[in-house]
């Protein structure tokens, strides 16, 4: 793992826009595979108007590391965020979009499904936000290191964090989601885990500093050498070293 401490949230974004912006322009076809969240929130909105400018998102893929389980249009799911944070704020469209349909029935066939895009579809770039208990995608405390895309349930700190992300009452926050595995995510070429703010700098020791264990999903990606992860310093003020 490359680890890059930044200033402050505008500088992760930044930090990270100008990763993804350098694979964008140099491949024929990237294919970005992106998290939402709070965090990404700055980095969506550099993409958006790089987009509307000089970067050409005709030429890029759009794949999504998870989606919650409910309605499509609800307020917390990945489908609604990617439309609402870019593709509603670009004018053109990108080469295509392969999302996780969180509001099928038959789940178990919806994930077999975007396995196979997966399995057929070599990500460039997974974008990655951290949980404030160590969770990656929906990766939580306890999920085996070889994971693959599964329906998972969420701890409750995970409700707690969506129902406040998205400020809907913690009655109306899913509780499962559609996650790669570690497996899927790791496959990426490159593997950006983005963290701001002191009320991760404790998830953030565990991943550095603490042993690799499940009990921190993202501790996992420590000796990874495909992943970059990219910290503000209130995130990073807990560390040792
Ligand atoms: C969301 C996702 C989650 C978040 C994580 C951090 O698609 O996969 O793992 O990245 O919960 O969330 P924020 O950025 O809201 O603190």
């Amino acid at each position: 793992m490359e680890l890059i401490i930044v200033k402050n949230y505008e500088e992760m974004s930044e930090k990270t826009f100008k990763i993804i912006k350098n694979v964008i322009k140099d491949k024929e076809n990237p294919v970005i595979s992106m998290t939402t969240g709070g965090t990404p929130r700055g980095l969506f909105k550099k993409l958006a108007n790089a987009f509307n400018n000089d970067l050409d998102i005709e030429k890029v893929k759009f794949l999504n590391l998870d989606e919650y389980i409910g309605e499509k249009n609800a307020p917390y799911t990945v489908y609604r965020y990617m439309n609402e944070n870019l593709f509603d704020l670009v004018s053109k469209k990108p080469l295509s979009w392969d999302y996780i349909h969180g509001d099928e029935k038959n789940i178990e066939k919806e994930i077999e499904r975007y396995k196979n895009v997966l399995d057929n579809t070599k990500r460039d770039i997974q974008v990655l936000g951290l949980g404030v208990n160590g969770h990656i995608g929906a990766n939580e405390p306890g999920t085996a290191f070889d994971s693959t895309i599964f329906l998972a349930n969420h701890d409750q700190s995970t409700i707690e964090s969506t129902a406040n992300e998205y400020n809907i009452d913690i009655s109306d926050a899913p509780n499962q989601m559609v996650t790669m595995g570690f497996k899927e995510i790791l496959e990426a070429d490159k593997v950006l885990l983005m963290v701001s703010g002191s009320k991760k700098a404790e998830a953030v020791k565990n991943v550095l500093d603490g042993p690799i264990s499940t009990a921190c999903p993202a501790s996992y990606l420590r000796d990874k050498d495909n992943v970059i992860m990219i910290i503000d310093e209130d995130a990073a003020s807990l560390l040792e070293k």
